[in-house]
């Protein structure tokens, strides 16, 4: 008789603790036993000495978030799930946006609608929270985290989204009252305002100068007080798409205050300069805008010490998938428009993991245990899904990847995203997913996607479990 469903066998299993090799039985979706010489299993893959690691959690990606008319995201839950799994991560966290004068409750049945029956792997929601009102703070808010939207993100600029320092202490607030982790973007929106009216001003409109409207003073400053209006109440606080030295340093330095200060970074400020944004006043480098924008050579190698000394808890994608080409997206209404009108962000779902697996860990440069710990084992962690999320370990669902060891340069044609270009294109890359699965079953086999949908189901978080739980307020 077979025990098992599926037996991974003879995996060089990969946690964020430690590297061992066995073998890995897996029964309706989850693994049941974890050991050498396993019984035989209905169906088995033969991992020979190959790295397996949890499948990856993408705890920052924007899929199918609506947009102000024409602009339009390219990936719904269908197309973003299905590259999510093909580039290796099993677990997506976008966000349920809250639209001013919009309740929550109407924007996370909103996402639902969105998700229900689309996605081919898990997914969970964090909120948007961009009109905190008294409903919203004292009603919403409390009864959205206890039913498992435990995470918000709230952002200090944006004018359609920004909150100010009052706003922004009453969510952090909210966090403190009911355990929940605040993520902030962190720029300072005036400043941003009076550089942009100055450059254009000067005719300075290409998309090379949104560089120049966000230089890193503006993020260092917003992130000072980020973690300072954190420090006044007491709460943890996870600053999103770090992207160099100088908000590196603030973060340092609340850390060695004793401040519960967490923060992720992306593929962009390792792989990504300012010069991609253009060094001419080409309107190609619109796909590389994105917020806080690339810095320089310097600044990666900053980031790549912090996500090795621990400044760095998560590495997500930061995933806002806009086409280059049409009318919807980097050119809206089709049009070469100034740059602060090009709709900021990147895609980068499905090369996240890749990315790092090839410069991080087969470059010498993290241990394939920190790549572990900062793709899938730490996002779960952050938003309360581990350990059924994020490893490898009985009785967590049997997201898998196994790990083909093979170079080649990136091309966006090898992608399963929707959108026309990736900014990553010409990256030597050392590693893709040869097989993902996604609750035990083949999502991608290396060569072709499996589609399901709907195989994706949504997740209802817990307490963020990386600190001890803080108690409540009375
Ligand atoms: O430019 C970016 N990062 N776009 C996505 C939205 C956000 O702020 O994360
Ligand atoms: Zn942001
Ligand atoms: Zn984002």
């Amino acid at each position: 008789m077979n025990n098992f469903d599926l037996v991974v066998r003879r995996a060089r299993v990969a946690t964020a603790a430690d590297t061992f090799d066995a073998d890995i039985g897996i029964v309706d979706g989850r693994i049941v036993q974890i050991g050498l010489q396993l019984a035989a299993g209905r169906q088995e893959i033969d991992a020979a000495g190959r790295v397996v690691t949890p499948g990856g959690v993408d705890a920052h990606c924007h899929l199918d978030q609506p947009m102000p008319a024409p602009i339009r995201m390219a990936d719904d839950f269908d197309t973003g799930t299905r590259a999510a799994a093909c580039g290796g991560t099993t677990t997506v966290i976008p966000f349920a946006a809250q639209q001013k004068g919009q309740s929550l409750r109407a924007a996370v049945a909103d996402y639902h609608r969105r998700a229900e029956g689309q996605a081919h792997v898990d997914y969970a929601f964090h909120l948007i929270v961009s009109d905190p009102t008294p409903t919203v703070l004292e009603e919403e808010l409390p009864a959205l985290i206890r039913e498992g939207y435990t995470s918000f993100k709230i952002y200090m600029t944006y004018d359609d989204l920004k909150l100010n320092d009052g706003q922004i202490l009453d969510v952090l607030e909210v966090g403190r009252r009911h355990g929940a982790m605040v993520m902030i973007h962190a720029e300072n929106a005036d400043c941003i305002e009076w550089l942009t009216k100055r450059l254009e001003a000067a005719g300075r409109t290409a998309p090379r100068f949104h560089a120049h409207a966000r230089p890193m003073l503006v993020e260092r400053e917003a992130t000072h007080r980020a973690i300072s209006l954190a420090e006044l109440v007491d709460v943890p606080i996870l600053l999103v798409h770090v992207s160099g030295r100088e908000a590196v340093e603030q973060i340092r330095w609340a850390r060695a205050h004793g401040l519960k200060v967490f923060a992720e970074t992306c593929p962009q400020y390792l792989f990504l300069t300012a010069a991609d944004l253009g060094i001419d006043d080409s309107y190609l480098g619109a796909r590389c805008v994105c917020s806080p924008p690339p810095r320089d050579k310097q600044n990666q190698a900053v980031i790549w010490d912090a996500l090795n000394d621990g400044v760095f808890t998560v590495f997500s994608s930061d995933h806002a998938p806009f086409r280059y080409e049409g009318a919807d997206g980097k050119k809206p209404g089709g049009a070469e428009v100034a740059f602060r009108h090009i709709p900021n962000g990147i895609p980068g779902i499905e090369t996240r993991m890749a990315l790092l697996y090839s410069e991080g860990v087969l470059g010498g440069r993290m241990t394939l245990s920190r790549f572990v710990e900062l793709t899938a084992t730490n996002p779960a962690k952050a938003f309360g899904l581990h350990p059924r999320k994020g490893t490898i370990a009985v009785g967590a669902d049997a997201d898998l990847v196994i790990w083909d060891e093979r170079e080649f340069v990136l091309e966006n044609r090898h992608l399963h995203h929707a959108v026309d270009y990736t900014p990553f294109a010409g990256q030597t890359l050392r590693a893709w997913p040869a097989l993902t699965l996604a609750r035990g079953e083949v999502a991608w086999d290396g060569q072709d996607f499996h589609p399901r949908r709907g195989r994706g189901r949504f997740l209802a978080c817990g307490a963020p479990t990386l600190l001890p739980r803080a108690k409540a307020d009375a």
